[in-house]
């Protein structure tokens, strides 16, 4: 049970009371704070690209407004709009959706929430890979289910089907993947990804992979979407996807969700009664996006991929800092461990000092189930990160061992 003060007259929710609010927005305030104060802060926290959304996504939906269509549509989206995800993945999956096992979302995020929500009873355990998103854990507590974190650091991050297979249990009800991963960049690769899929389809357990990050991988690793797999593997797989990394949306609020059919009846029932459609003008601009020009996403990955080369070979050069390859998404997640022990103790000290004397900010591994890593998104400027790994560099040269 939790204790609320004798005073509050709110008598909250359990689950919501024991969820936590999101520490990346907390290191979003603090920098905000330092800047209102006139400092020059560099922001390596963002979760977000620093690009604007394409033009012809933002055309589509001044038409769309133009043209009306600004009125509820159906809970699962238009049927432009599902017909554009169905052909998505037809055409560079090779995977037959059919119009019911598809549902627009506001954001991959209502994707996942929909389908925990509308599978998780009390008690169900639900694994997920350390280090996680954020949002994993407390979505499932939410839903008076139990997270189950699998560690993954002997396998550099990478979740393996040996891992699943150790971490699973006869309350076992569903597992949450992401590949690339948000934090740690690290993408499992498709042979192992099916072998986690075989184990979890013969033990009866449901998935839900989250391939927010689907298009942005760095060679020689692979993009690779669930939906490829044979239709076996997918009888209780929900794909959740968003526009927002990936046509630089994230203000829209517009992502999806692929699901058997029974699955996705329940997830309307949730989406119905909760916020009903997602945006319809954003529903334009997300057909646009699949269907026009695919010209600025290729020029997105093209300054990601160089911006991620620099800053991988920087991070390495500064001593007592390692750092896994990031495989895909735009962060990286370096271990400070070897900077511990002597006048820090957590990477969340770590943090904190780099923040006040330094005026940099980095995510504390710890937010995903890391401790002793840093987050570092370089979907920011080449200028900012030349700038910034100075900052940390000279930071860790001053550290007492
Ligand atoms: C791993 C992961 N999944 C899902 C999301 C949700 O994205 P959105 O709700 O904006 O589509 C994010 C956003 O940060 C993410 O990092």
């Amino acid at each position: 049970m939790t204790t609320k003060p004798a005073t509050s007259p709110f008598q909250t929710s359990d689950n919501v009371a024991k969820m936590q609010a999101s520490s990346t927005l907390a290191a979003m305030q603090a920098a905000e704070a330092l800047r209102a104060e006139g400092a020059n802060v560099v922001d390596f926290g963002a979760g977000e690209p620093d690009f604007d959304t394409p033009e012809n996504i933002k055309r589509a939906a001044q038409v769309a407004m133009s043209a009306g269509k600004t009125k509820y549509t159906a809970t699962g989206g238009t049927r432009e709009l599902q017909q554009a995800i169905i052909d998505f993945y037809a055409k560079k999956f090779s995977a037959n959706f059919g119009r019911n096992e598809v549902m627009a979302t506001s954001g991959g995020k209502q994707a996942i929430f929909n389908a925990v929500v509308s599978l998780i009873n009390p008690g169900d355990e639900v694994l997920m890979a350390k280090p996680y998103w954020v949002t994993f854990p407390e979505v499932v507590t939410f839903a008076s289910g139990l997270p189950v974190f699998i560690e993954t650091e002997d396998t550099g991050f990478v979740l393996s089907a040996d891992q699943v297979a150790r971490a699973i249990t006869p309350r076992t009800k569903l597992i949450i993947l992401n590949s690339p991963c948000n934090p740690s960049g690290r993408v499992i690769p498709p042979a192992e990804f099916q072998k986690i899929m075989e184990l979890l389809v013969e033990r009866g357990i449901y998935v839900i992979t989250d391939e927010c990050y689907l298009r942005f991988v760095y060679p020689p690793a692979e993009v690779f979407s669930a939906a490829s797999l044979p239709a076996e593997l997918r009888a209780t797989l929900c794909i959740a996807g968003s526009f927002s990394k990936t046509f630089a949306m994230t203000g829209w609020r517009i992502g999806y969700a692929l699901a058997p059919r029974e699955w996705t009846r329940e997830m309307l029932k949730v989406q119905g009664h909760s916020t009903s459609n997602p945006n319809s003008i954003a529903q334009s601009a997300a057909v646009e996006a699949l269907q026009g020009p695919q010209d600025s996403v290729a020029a997105m990955l093209s300054e990601y991929t160089a911006r991620r080369a620099w800053l991988l070979h920087a991070l390495r050069e500064i001593p007592r800092l390692s750092c896994n390859e990031p495989e895909g998404a735009f962060y990286a997640f370096p271990s400070v461990r070897e900077c511990l022990g002597g006048e820090l103790t957590t990477s969340a000290e770590f943090v904190a000092r780099l923040l006040a004397e330094e005026h940099t900010v980095v995510t504390d591994g710890a937010a995903f189930g890391a401790a002793g890593y840093l987050r570092i998104s370089y979907a920011t400027s080449m200028e900012q990160l030349e700038e910034g790994v100075i900052r940390i560099k000279r930071f860790v040269e001053r550290l007492k061992a």
